[in-house]
């Protein structure tokens, strides 16, 4: 049974549980391998709508397993509060484990978070806030404090007060920010302990275990190519290895086990937080796409920048996650648009650059170089095949495809279930043939 990777090819939020939604019932596990509640992952069923920030979007199919492994940084407090709500609207929570190597976001972390970014003025990240970054930071120090701690109080204990020492004079000397103290963290993070050790697992046993016995495993991706630490818009990116080589050792599955990696695309682009951004639109443009596509942060509210589709990044991303096939979301939000532009290269001094530049100066200098097509204006949403929608359309389809260099399997052209287009020819059949019967 094949183990399949799914990424965000762009900088976050182009529909990566919605995509992960449709694939869940032809899996037996999903596993989230990076970041934390940063993320903001939306399922939309029917009238309901979920958004899912550190449970993987698995969750709503009851017979699946879903596993956040070692690779994701869990603030406990808001964890709870997400299994709480899930478990108000009826969604059960007894097929979900938590690794034990996963480490904590402690109270500590979006402080340090929030003084930092205080602290950048415009170099500011434009972070959401949780606490992500500290809390990796920690990790890489060697100083990190993990979900196996909670459940040893002693340990807890003996790591909070080194951990509590050394913030609060940070936060009093260097950020001139509240501090924090140890018998309060402590009383909190025991109550958490409480209700999270059933779900404390080896999961990197279990996930090992598990494709021994011949499921299927699907790692759901967060954050994105752009955002990912190494590989992305340095230093304007997240703090985890977001990118599919993440998956590998963010739940413990090795590189010999995964089969195949799937990365979601909007037909444009976005981007939250600060940053380089080569296509980004201004003016009525932005702002109408902005209200077409309800371009807010699903995690912050904050409004997103807004883009034409970047076929340079396309490629990169392509490159860097080794992409097998593509999901294009969000097509239905350009239906309106008169003529439509994609990034085809960046004019740097005079050259033309189409590999995406690793150089920072580079890419914040880049100007986008575009190709301009008409649009299709007509509306594409609920085509049930690629024969039904408008040929511009497909025309633009083709196009990308044809840039990145990478087979599309799914056109999204709305949020919901039913609102997806399965393409032929793709390498999705062949991972997952029922997929064919379940989205016709
Ligand atoms: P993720 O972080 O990659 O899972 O994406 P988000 O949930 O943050 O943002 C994607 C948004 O677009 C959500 O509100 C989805 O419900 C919505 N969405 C997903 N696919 C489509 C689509 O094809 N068309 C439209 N109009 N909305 C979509
Ligand atoms: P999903 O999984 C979009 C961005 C933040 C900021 C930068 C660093 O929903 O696609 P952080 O809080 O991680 O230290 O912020 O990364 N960012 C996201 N942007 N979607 C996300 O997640 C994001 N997670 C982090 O806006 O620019
Ligand atoms: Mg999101």
């Amino acid at each position: 049974m094949p183990n399949i990777v799914v990424v965000g090819t762009q900088w976050g939020d182009e529909g990566k549980g919605k995509v992960v939604d449709i694939l869940t019932p032809h899996v037996n596990v999903v596993a989230r391998f990076a970041g934390g509640n940063n993320a903001g992952h939306t399922v939309v069923v029917g009238r309901e709508k979920y958004v899912l920030h550190t449970v993987p979007s698995g969750i709503l199919h009851p017979g699946c397993r879903s596993v956040i492994g070692c690779g994701v940084v869990v603030d406990p407090g808001s964890l709870i509060e997400e299994m709480e709500s899930l478990v108000q609207r009826g969604v059960t929570l007894d097929h979900l484990f938590i690794s034990k190597n996963a480490h904590l976001i402690m109270p500590y972390h979006p402080a340090l978070d929030r003084a930092s970014e205080a602290k950048l003025g415009k170099r500011r990240i434009g972070t959401t806030g949780k606490g992500v970054g500290p809390a990796y930071v920690d990790k890489a120090a060697r100083v990190g404090i993990r979900m196996a701690d909670l459940l040893n109080e002693a340990l807890f204990r003996e790591k909070l007060e080194l951990n509590v020492a050394q913030k609060n004079r940070l936060l009093r000397e260097i950020y001139d920010a509240q501090t924090f103290s140890v018998e309060e963290i402590l009383n909190q993070y025991l109550r958490y302990a409480g209700w999270l050790a059933p779900y404390i697992t080896d999961t990197a046993l279990l996930l090992s275990r598990w494709i021994d016995s011949g499921y299927s495993v699907l790692f759901e991706g967060a954050q994105a190519t752009m955002l990912d630490i190494d590989h992305g818009t340095y230093p304007y990116i997240t703090s985890s290895s977001t990118t599919a080589g993440g998956a590998s050792t963010g739940t413990g599955v090795p590189p010999t086990r995964i089969h195949g990696v799937l990365g979601v695309s909007k037909a444009y682009t976005t981007r939250v937080g600060g940053g380089p951004f080569p296509s980004e639109m201004s003016g009525p443009l932005a702002e109408a796409i902005r209200a077409r596509g309800h371009e807010y942060g699903a995690t912050t509210g904050r409004p997103r920048r807004c883009g034409w589709f970047d076929a340079v990044i396309g490629r990169y991303a392509a490159r860097i996650n080794g992409l097998d096939t593509v999901a294009l979301t969000k097509l239905d939000v350009l239906d309106q648009c008169e003529s439509l532009k994609v990034c085809v290269g960046y004019r740097y001094r005079g050259e033309i650059l189409t590999e995406f530049p690793e150089d920072e100066n580079v890419v914040a200098a880049a100007e986008p170089v575009y190709e301009e097509s008409e649009g299709w204006r007509a509306p594409t949403a609920g085509a049930k095949n690629e024969a039904d929608l408008p040929a511009k359309a497909r025309r633009y389809l083709e196009r990308l495809e044809e840039l990145i260099g990478v087979p599309f399997c799914l056109i999204s052209t709305g949020a919901q279930r039913d609102e997806t287009i399965l393409c032929e020819d793709s390498p999705l059949l062949r991972w997952y043939p029922s997929v064919r019967s379940s989205l016709v």
